[in-house]
């Protein structure tokens, strides 16, 4: 079974909104997981109870503890089991009723979740915790792709003239300035890009909008744009759950410090827009598993933040998409091929 750096990382898996007062199913990197909701925060186990193996999101939450629909095994939040109906009052429960307990967090209106035993650090927003800016949150938009394709997407400067014409690009201002990539505190910055954008957010303000990428992990990333002689400020941070090999769910928290008194939908509205033109394209990549082999496809001097992006995963040691198959899967996939 492999485990990469994704493992450590913190996922996100809903909207904090979503979750109330059941437990609910989620999964991450092909492993069902329960989250739940107690007095003290939000949770996250193992979607399986050590009895029978039933899914625990099933069960309910009582009294703060999480009880198995099945024999009502309950749990509390460290996962240890409190209390099984069944077993006569005079005898202890036995040591080994737990359950898997995974690190849990509630942060900027999503919950995230980290499966592996040395959490890297959750991502700083700070605009999401600013005074005078506005955050929404959009999605969760579900896509049939890898996370790393995805996120390649969203930082792509030069698909925007193309995919999304008449919005946030214009197919005769395609060319792309060169621009700079560092590695700074941890994540891969540029330098400002310019870009003319006919309608940049939806305002119809056509115009030259600077964009500023950065990559904050290998499956969260962002941009701000900024106008010279304006202090308006436009982000968009995308936030990606692989659920398993196949399937990805996006999350994008919108933030601007204009217009705060306006209503959010046809930002909401015009964000669902650009995303659905940009589905076809990801979902039609191959290989499915962004080929960090730099010899594998072909570059520009425009694709210098995502040749850096590729450079990252490749020393993080992330082979993307090397989560552990289970063996019905992996017959699956055998199969597949085989029948080519
Ligand atoms: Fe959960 Fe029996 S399977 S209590
Ligand atoms: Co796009």
């Amino acid at each position: 079974m492999q485990q990469d750096r994704l493992w450590n990382e913190w996922h996100p898996v809903c909207k904090a909104e979503e979750l109330g007062d059941d437990p609910k199913q989620v999964q991450v990197l092909g492993e069902r997981v329960v989250i739940f909701r107690n007095e003290k925060g939000v949770h996250a186990f193992k979607d399986l109870c050590i009895h029978r193996g039933a899914a625990l999101s099933l069960g309910k939450v009582v009294d703060g503890k999480l009880v198995c629909a099945y024999h009502a095994w309950e749990y509390d939040e460290q996962g240890a089991c409190t209390k099984i109906p069944a077993l006569p009052c005079d005898r202890p429960i036995p040591k080994k009723a737990r359950a898997v307990v995974y690190h849990c967090e509630e942060y900027l209106g999503l919950i995230w979740v980290c499966l592996g035993d040395e959490p890297e650090e959750l991502i700083k927003y700070p605009e999401g915790e600013t005074e005078g800016y506005r955050t929404i949150v959009c999605g969760p938009y579900e896509v049939k792709a890898n996370a790393p394709r995805i996120i390649e997407n969203f930082i792509d400067v030069a698909h925007l003239m193309f995919v999304h014409e008449g919005m946030l690009g214009d197919a005769d201002h395609a060319e792309v300035v060169d621009y700079q990539v560092d590695f700074v505190d941890g994540r891969l910055i540029t330098s400002k890009i310019p870009v003319y954008q006919p309608n940049a957010d939806g305002r119809s303000k056509g115009g030259y909008t600077d964009y500023v990428y950065e990559v904050l992990c290998p499956t969260v990333a962002r941009f701000t744009k900024t106008t010279e002689g304006s202090d308006e400020e436009f982000t968009i941070l995308t936030a990606v759950n692989q659920e398993d090999h196949e399937q990805s769910r996006v999350f994008m928290l919108l933030t601007r410090n204009y217009e705060l008194d306006q209503p959010d939908e046809p930002y909401r509205e015009f964000q669902d827009t650009i995303f659905y033109q940009d589905l076809d394209v990801v979902e039609s990549q191959k290989p499915e598993l962004l080929p960090l082999d730099l010899q594998a496809e072909m570059h520009l001097k425009s694709d210098a933040l995502t040749i850096a992006y590729r450079r990252w995963l490749s020393e993080l040691g992330i082979e993307t998409g090397t989560i552990p198959l289970d063996e019905e899967k992996q017959n699956r996939l055998k199969n597949k091929a085989s029948v080519k």
